[in-house]
């Protein structure tokens, strides 16, 4: 959806850029703007600038940058419809346009939501109605579960049938597009026939945080695969954004300041059960940035309770830095081996689980404590093994004080210097920051490409200079891409006889890339008004193309040459081609 550039204008300038990004992180003035620490990497030193006169902002260490719409997609992790939306609600723009699509879109998720009330009750009517109920209940007494959480979790159970919950809905006035949409039904393979997408498994609703049911998962009865089948990507249901239970955890979380993370549904079912309300599950997969967001809602402590298999594993407690460089405290809770949370509550009860609680210990020592078990600490091997392993948790934590003791202790339980492990963490910070700025590499750029980006920055910043340089110079005469597509933007919105600004062409592009570069060129103050310089980029420029010319001609007459040289019988038309390339590198060359 396209917003029109009045409207974007009017947002802008109602939404300084200043006032915006200080909303955000503290600002200090510098020069014709302002300074800030980067909130898009770490820095100890500001290299984000805002430009108030160019309402732009840049890091010169990331390289992030771009205008007010694109610093709140930035950081609010949202698109351009999202980031537009809301600046229009803080400057009181209304958006006519799109209150009619949302209005449509919110009637679809709310009609989606209904469904799916709908579907569970049907499956929690049908665990109770059906001969087969009666197992499923045993079932799941038998793992634990007491009616009060089959009632609380609105468990059900999805008939051992093809179609009975497709008629069901069908006949609810439901549309097959629309139930296909929903994740409930699937076409069969049969031509024409549909069928239920969950068949005689436990099913367990999924709630998003407000508590209504966004999606299913649902369990086989037996030792079948797969385990769980869980509901498609829909409208309404992203797995990757949701926490299950959280609906019902977050009061506790809030109260408790810490959030109990469990990775399967049995297990969060059986943890609030037995008392411990600040309980939510991820479902199976690392923790998504997105949720990692979600948590930090509610609390800054995450107690995380994987089954033991998970919680020793390398790759697992990996993806969980992600979880401190967000800022948040993490304990890991170490199960006995071959037990889940849900085993172990069963088995010792809620004080023996507490206890475990009480002794987690932090995400570094858990890990070095695992590390320790498993490779020497006394050879060199063994402490080289250690320190890669732990390298990527050291590099994570933002306090200098709690970096400096976490090395220490290191160094000491290894006998290993304090200096050697720093040495070995600046390598990794190195690697790690070399291969994310790798996107702006300024001083080993050509110099075609240098006077490709001032023109741009001449520009955007002057009508007339567009017009002239477009004169000279053509679209396909830039030879980066993004220096292409941000050129003919331009040169369409002199065509159509529109002001142009960096403003308007970063709209336009509606590009991250493009943002980035332009905030950069902008802001560098490389940008001249001069004719007699703007002259030499475009001869720069111009240059770079006839050479790229001659050299390819060059190659087709070596290539022509030499065939005519193999082969006995000469080519008329090869001659002819031939010759003709000398005579445009001749004139190339009195030029
Ligand atoms: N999972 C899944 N699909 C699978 C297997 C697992 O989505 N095929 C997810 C489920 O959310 C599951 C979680 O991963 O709850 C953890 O898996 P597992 O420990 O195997 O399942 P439990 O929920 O513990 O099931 P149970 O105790 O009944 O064996
Ligand atoms: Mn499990």
């Amino acid at each position: 959806m396209r917003f029109s550039s009045e409207l974007l204008e009017e947002i802008r300038n109602r939404c300084d850029i200043v006032d915006i990004i200080s909303e955000y992180v503290p600002l200090k003035p510098a020069g014709k703007g302002f300074k800030a620490l980067c909130p898009f990497h770490e820095e100890k030193t500001p290299s984000f600038m805002i430009s108030t006169e160019k309402q732009l902002f840049h890091c010169f260490g990331c390289g992030e940058g771009g205008n007010v719409f694109n610093f709140v997609m930035k950081f609010e992790k949202v698109d351009f419809f999202e980031s537009v939306k809301m600046l229009a609600k803080k400057a009181g723009v209304i958006l006519p346009a799109d209150e009619k699509k949302e209005n449509l879109l919110y009637r679809q998720k709310e009609r989606m939501y209904k469904l799916n009330s709908l579907t569970a009750n049907y499956f929690r009517e049908y665990l109770f109605r059906a001969p087969r109920g009666k197992k499923i209940i045993n079932y799941l007494k038998k793992r634990g579960i007491n009616d009060k959480t089959v009632e609380k979790y609105r468990l059900g159970y999805a008939p051992d049938k093809w179609d009975v919950l497709t008629n069901f809905l069908k006949k609810k006035g439901y549309s097959y597009e629309e139930l296909i949409k929903a994740g409930l039904i699937k076409k069969s393979k049969i031509e024409g026939k549909y069928i239920d997408y969950f068949r005689d498994r436990i099913i367990f609703p999924i709630f998003n945080v407000q508590g209504k049911i966004i999606g299913f998962g649902g369990r086989v009865l037996d030792d079948s695969l797969p385990k769980y089948i869980n509901s498609p990507e829909t409208l309404i249901y992203n797995k990757g954004s949701n926490l299950y239970s959280l609906n019902f955890a977050k009061e506790d979380i809030r109260k408790k300041n810490r959030v109990i993370v469990v990775e399967g549904y049995t297990d969060i079912l059986i943890v609030q059960q037995y008392g411990f309300n600040n309980g939510v599950a991820s479902l199976g997969t690392a923790l998504t940035t997105k949720q990692i967001e979600l948590i930090k809602r509610f609390t800054d402590t995450v107690i995380i309770a994987y089954d033991a298999d998970s919680a020793g594993n390398m790759a697992t407690l990996r993806s969980l830095d992600l979880l401190i460089k967000a800022g948040l405290e993490i304990k890991v809770i170490a199960l006995p081996q071959g037990n889940d949370p849900a085993d172990f509550l069963i088995k010792k009860g809620n004080k023996a689980f507490q206890s475990l609680i009480d002794s987690s210990l932090s995400l570094m020592n858990y890990k070095l404590k695992l590390l320790y078990a498993r490779h020497s600490i006394n050879t060199i091997e063994g402490k080289v093994k250690i320190i890669k392993e732990i390298l990527p948790t050291l590099n994570v934590i933002d306090n200098e004080v709690e970096l400096r003791a976490q090395i220490k202790k290191i160094s000491e339980e290894l006998k290993l210097s304090e200096e050697a492990i720093l040495i070995e963490l600046k390598k990794y910070k190195r690697g790690s920051k070399e291969f994310a700025h790798s996107v702006i590499k300024p001083h080993s750029e050509p110099g075609n490409v240098t006077a490709e980006k001032i023109l741009i920055g001449c520009m955007l910043e002057d009508k007339k200079i567009a017009q002239n340089v477009l004169k000279s110079l053509k679209v396909e005469d830039f030879t980066v891409l993004l220096h292409r597509e941000i050129v003919s933007t331009i040169e369409r919105l002199l065509k159509d006889d529109k002001e142009i600004n960096s403003q308007k062409v970063i709209d336009c592009l509606d590009n991250d890339k493009a943002a980035k570069l332009i905030s950069r060129i902008l802001m560098e103050e490389v940008i001249t008004f001069d004719e007699k310089v703007i002259t030499g980029y475009i001869n720069t420029v111009n240059n770079f193309k006839l050479v790229q010319e001659k050299k390819n001609l060059e190659k087709k007459a070596k290539i022509l040459d030499e065939k005519i040289k193999k082969s006995e019988k000469i080519e008329e038309n090869d001659l002819k081609e031939l010759g003709e390339i000398a005579q445009q590198l001749k004139t190339r060359n009195m030029n």
